[in-house]
């Protein structure tokens, strides 16, 4: 209940140590054979930060204040090939809640997100071809939420809302 993802990011450095346990988080996450197909590409390089923003859609401009990126990437064949689903995102799904609630645990805010170009941010950071950048997660300290655009804010007050367990759970058979 405690997680969320948060958009007003203050540009307070997180330390190396800290990001250093949200990847250790993030690699104990279970997958599928155990083979943690995910790969984290972590940019905290102020310059390289910024040729990242470019890559980001207009609605993700707020993540710009964050001061780390973690670029999540997996090659598509690098998972279970079961029941013909792509399990690497499922494993990488997992690999990220872990982060996430490792930065819940050390009082910072982590955003997951697809709103980006992936081309761009492959170049930026060289990430191969053959691998895919599944989700950014942005990291930083909570900031102050009257400092986010308009639509931003308004998104950040809204309440966070959910299908009601009885709409999802089948007890005993669908
Ligand atoms: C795969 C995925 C992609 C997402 N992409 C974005 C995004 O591009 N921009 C954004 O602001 N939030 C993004 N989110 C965050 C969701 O909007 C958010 O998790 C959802 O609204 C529920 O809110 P909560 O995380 O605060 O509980 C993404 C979340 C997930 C899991």
């Amino acid at each position: 209940m405690k997680r969320r993802s948060g958009r007003a990011f203050s540009d307070k450095p997180v330390s190396d140590e800290m990001i250093n346990s949200i990847l250790e988080a993030g690699r104990w996450a279970p997958s599928c054979s155990n083979t943690q197909a995910w790969n984290f590409i972590v940019l905290k390089d102020t310059q390289l930060l910024s040729k990242a923003h470019e890559a980001l859609s207009r609605g993700n401009a707020y993540a710009k204040a964050a001061p780390v990126m973690i670029i999540v990437a997996a090659k598509e064949d690098g998972g279970c090939s079961s029941h013909g689903l792509p399990y690497f995102m499922m494993d990488v799904g997992l690999t990220v809640e872990n982060m996430l609630l490792q930065t819940v645990h050390l009082g910072l805010l982590g955003h997951p997100t697809v709103g980006w170009n992936e081309e761009m941010l492959k170049e930026v950071t060289g990430i191969p071809i053959a691998y895919r950048i599944v989700t950014v997660v942005f990291i930083g300290y909570e900031g102050d939420p009257e400092m986010l655009d308009e639509r931003s804010r308004e998104k950040e007050k809204a309440p966070r809302i959910r299908k009601d367990l009885s709409e999802i759970v089948h007890w005993n058979g669908w």
